[in-house]
């Protein structure tokens, strides 16, 4: 520690950090240069993992503890039909088809086959990816999209890992420290990425609370037993300090993150969250789980369309042609590029090291605190 004063002392003795900002798990983007970037510079990087084989996990993080000697942690979901997927044979025929007649409107562009077909099952690695963790005695263990069990909390203390849950809910925030949660991260609606729900709700449910409403609840319901991250719509210093002012004892961060110079979106995707039009939209279009986005063709002709999203993960891989295809041909409208309501607030693809120093600073300024 550097021997100032941390801005939040509990979650900085719980996680064993110095500045009370968290990088969310973000698949293809916290990869373990910008998780040890985050980390080295007293913040908590957290690497994603998911459907990623146990082989890459356990590499990934090995490579940040080469890289760091501070703490860090991984993400998985813990959706229920993440974990295990649901049989494809079991989806109806039409919802198959209405489905792939959305795709397939754009799969000419790219002159790839139109297609009324089942998507395969993806292999459930979840499960494998946890005993990997457990064996790897990782620092931090953070889950979205669901709860861990007590068990499952029982065995990360076990090995000394503490365990952060992100939750949408009060609910789901007093069921997390009700099975030994270390800490929780309320995530409002303005999130870019997944609602953080461990089972799939009706739009209208899903796309509820915001964080400021919501982190005010968490706290008051528990925040006298574990400390709070505000997740959602928080770009800056100012966010941070708003947030502490509610309760909250730190922030996670996804958007802010994914426009860093180690992060490992692609150019296109910072391009486009630093400037012109960040319109964002909630759709279940991309992976079948609901999600903030940017606006584009794919997410208006799909909310048009009416169709009904496969479950699990199973309308990525109905997709995975398509949207391959758009990432590896630089195609902006058909390719998830996930994004939260502040996006448009971003100018710039700053280090890690500065958007951590940068926020606190501003923090520290905005709360009169030396
Ligand atoms: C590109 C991206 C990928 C994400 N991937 C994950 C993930 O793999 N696991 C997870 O728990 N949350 C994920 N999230 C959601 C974040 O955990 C977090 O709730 C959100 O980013 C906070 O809002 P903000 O984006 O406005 O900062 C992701 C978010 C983004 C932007």
């Amino acid at each position: 520690m550097s021997g100032v004063t941390p801005l939040s002392p509990r979650l900085s003795r719980v996680l064993g950090i110095e500045a009370p900002i968290m990088q969310s798990g973000m698949a293809g983007v916290a990869g373990p240069e910008l998780v040890a970037a985050v980390s080295n510079a007293g913040a908590l990087g957290v690497i994603a993992s998911l459907r990623l084989p146990p082989d890459v996990v356990r590499k990934s993080i090995r490579a940040v503890r080469a890289a760091t000697d501070k703490p860090f942690g991984v993400n998985i979901w813990l959706h229920d039909d993440v974990r295990t997927s649901p049989d494809p044979a079991s989806i109806p025929d039409d919802i198959v088809r209405g489905a792939q007649a959305v795709l397939n409107q754009f799969r000419s562009r790219f002159e790839l086959e139109p297609t009324l077909a089942r998507p395969d099952a993806p292999t459930d690695l979840v499960d494998e990816a946890l005993e990997i963790m457990i064996e790897e005695k990782i620092p931090v263990f953070s889950a979205g999209l669901g709860i861990p069990e007590p068990a499952l909390v029982e065995q990360f203390h076990r090995v000394g890992t503490k365990v952060v849950c992100m939750v949408a809910t009060v609910e789901d925030a007093e069921i997390a420290v009700m099975n030994g949660a270390d800490a929780v991260a309320a995530q409002g609606s303005e999130a870019g990425g997944h609602r953080s729900y461990g089972q799939k709700h009706a739009r209208a449910a899903a796309d509820r609370n915001l964080t400021a409403n919501l982190v005010s609840a968490v706290v008051s319901a528990i925040g006298a037993h574990v400390p709070v991250l505000a997740a959602g719509g928080i770009v800056d210093g100012r966010g941070l300090a708003a947030m502490m002012k509610l309760g909250a004892e730190g922030v996670l961060l996804g958007t802010r993150f994914v426009a860093t110079t180690e992060s490992g979106a692609s150019d296109l995707w910072k391009t486009r969250l630093t400037t012109g039009d960040r319109s964002t939209s909630f759709t279940d279009g991309f992976t079948g789980q609901w999600a903030r986005v940017l606006t584009s063709e794919f997410t208006e002709e799909w909310e048009q369309s009416g169709a009904e999203a496969l479950p699990g993960l199973l309308q990525a891989a109905a997709g995975q042609d398509l949207f391959s295809a758009a990432k590896q041909l630089g195609d902006d409208q058909l390719q998830p590029l996930y994004a939260g309501t502040a996006a448009d607030q971003l100018s710039d693809i700053p280090s890690a090291a500065d958007v951590v120093h940068d926020i606190v600073a501003e923090a520290r300024a905005v709360l009169g605190s030396s």
